[in-house]
């Protein structure tokens, strides 16, 4: 009975070890990206209504933007004229860029 324990134990902290491996979407999205895009994609927290963001939640919005287009401003950031206007996020792996874009298009409503 106590290993049956140990193995119930063993499994649950691999569990968990696999997830801190690649952030889930919604956990990067809101430790990386709420402060400005919102919790809710809106954008409008206190910078980005200053920085005049997009809402997530129009679908014109999100038919305007390709998921390369996100991948992109995402992994090497935005440049409007000549400006950096949103930093690049190198530290995001292929596969948590991916599942940003899922979480990005589920704010559609
Ligand atoms: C410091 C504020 C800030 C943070 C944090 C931030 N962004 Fe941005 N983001 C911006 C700004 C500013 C733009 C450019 C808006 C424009 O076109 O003028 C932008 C643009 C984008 C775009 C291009 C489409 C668009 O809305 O113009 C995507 C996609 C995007 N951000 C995704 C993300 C993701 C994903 C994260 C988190 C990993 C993130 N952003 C974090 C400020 C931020």
């Amino acid at each position: 009975m106590k290993y049956i324990k140990h193995i119930a134990l063993g499994t649950a902290m691999l569990a968990a070890a696999a997830f801190a491996l690649a952030a889930p979407a919604a956990e990067n999205w809101s430790t990386l990206c709420a402060k400005c895009h919102g919790a809710d994609g809106k954008g409008q927290t206190k910078i980005g209504k200053k920085l005049n963001l997009k809402d997530y939640t129009q679908a014109d919005v999100q038919a305007k933007m390709t998921d390369e287009e996100i991948i992109k401003a995402t992994s090497q950031g935005v440049m409007v004229d000549g400006k950096e206007k949103m930093k690049a996020f190198k530290e995001l792996s292929d596969a948590e860029l991916k599942e940003l874009v899922a979480h990005i298009r589920k704010f559609k409503s």
